[in-house]
């Protein structure tokens, strides 16, 4: 073990159960690189929907530590994931954010690709050149229920272990039949772990986000806040929850909850409960907000969250759903990405509003890319140090042991 990895592995076996982490894992920088490799590296991440990219030949990228990922239509059947970088002398060859091209030009000495990142033409090569042993290096990208899942990885886990139980919440949905709505970028000014920490528990609920306590109730976000299991159980919820799955097995639709058992390289969960008070939607006034989606041929009255690992979360209610991406940019900066998507039959304007859509989450996230920040600046003084975590904070506390775990395996193996 090298001499920094020692002194690393003293860091985590010196963190207490309950308190959060020491000042260095939210600031150190090779830390970050380490956690960049071990944690996003070796995760499938959704890094967008197939909405976004409608016709051959459109492309956005994806950027995350120095790897930039094109994820591009090939045709009506087909996406493809290639690293931005040129097989010639590796300049990158698409520069803007997105747009739509018929093949690849790198701007640099004008090597052409296909869209399946075959290399058609590069001028003035030896005779022995083999254009076929120089295409695009592919990303291991899989679409499912047409959501664009990439792993970094070059020994990717296999995607239907990963995918096996939360797939029938996700597929209850219908997001392959779906489109974007909105989608907004809230660049955060906090250590990846201080945003995916606020997100794990619903402790700062009811002092920050009025209108996350408006469409969900007391006993809700006691319990299940932040997923199940994540605060106190409220007897008064576990009633409610009891009834309702009656109910909603009677209608013939999808209830219950997963999360994992054992400590594997997954983190993810999943479960449906109940609105309180007769709300429908994810709204200020509890209506629906769009057209069904999925399998639901009437309301049901429920809510499914799921997260596919720590980068990724699922919030839906029968009419919409609102997707997050959580992308470590810096040792102090993430981005989190949200996406609200909708029937793709829904029009504009007649079947949905998006601002009574994007309400809740956009005015939640806003509040939580301040809250994130101000946790930030307070980590950074030289008088910060691990505090204790409250009752509400067992799912932040879950996610600490695993993030633990699984650097000290990274670094021992
Ligand atoms: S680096 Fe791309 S053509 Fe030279
Ligand atoms: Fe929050």
């Amino acid at each position: 073990m090298k001499k920094n990895n020692s002194y690393l592995l003293d860091l985590i076996k010196s963190q207490k159960d309950n308190f959060s982490l020491d000042q260095s894992f939210y600031t150190n920088k090779s830390i970050f690189e380490m956690d960049l490799k071990t944690f996003f590296f070796n995760q499938w991440v959704f890094v967008g929907h197939i909405s976004r990219i409608k016709n051959k030949g459109d492309y956005f990228l994806f950027s995350i530590g120095e790897e930039s990922i094109i994820i591009i239509r090939e045709n009506e059947d087909k996406i493809n994931a290639f690293y931005n970088v040129c097989r010639h002398r590796g300049s990158h060859i698409c520069l803007e954010e997105e747009g739509r091209v018929r093949k690849f030009v790198c701007p640099y000495h004008a090597w052409n690709y296909d869209l399946s990142g075959k290399l058609l033409k590069a001028r003035m090569m030896d005779d022995n050149f083999k254009p076929k042993n120089w295409s695009l290096k592919k990303c291991n990208c899989i679409v499912f229920e047409g959501l664009i899942f990439i792993n970094l990885s070059e020994n990717a886990s296999d995607f239907q272990n990963f995918i096996n139980p939360i797939e029938d919440f996700i597929k209850l949905h219908g997001l392959g039949k779906a489109k974007i709505a909105a989608r907004k970028i809230y660049p955060t000014k906090g250590n990846w772990k201080l945003t995916l920490d606020n997100f794990h528990e619903c402790y700062h609920c009811q002092p920050s986000h009025p209108e996350y306590c408006h469409v969900h109730s007391k006993d809700y976000i006691q319990a299940y806040g932040a997923g199940s299991n994540t605060g106190p159980e409220s007897k008064e919820f576990n009633k409610k929850l009891e009834t309702w799955n009656k109910k909603v097995k009677k209608m013939g639709y999808l209830t219950g909850e997963f999360s994992e058992k054992k400590f594997s390289k997954f983190f993810r969960s999943a479960e449906r409960t109940p609105f309180s008070n007769g709300k429908l939607s994810e709204t200020k006034s509890g209506k629906p907000a769009s057209i069904l989606m999925g399998d639901f041929n009437e309301f049901d009255g429920g809510y499914t969250t799921i997260g596919p690992s720590p980068f990724n979360s699922i919030i839906m209610t029968n009419d919409f759903a609102t997707l997050f991406t959580f992308i470590p940019k810096s040792p102090t900066e993430t981005e989190v990405e949200l996406m609200w998507l909708v029937n793709e039959r829904a029009v504009e304007g007649i079947d949905y509003d998006i601002n009574e859509i994007t309400w809740m989450w956009d005015e939640t996230t806003k509040a939580d890319k301040r809250i994130i920040e101000n946790n930030q600046k307070g980590v950074l003084s030289s008088k910060y140090e691990p505090g204790p975590l409250s009752k509400m904070e067992i799912g932040l506390d879950k996610l600490k042991k695993w993030y633990l775990k699984h650097l000290e395996l990274k670094i021992t193996k």
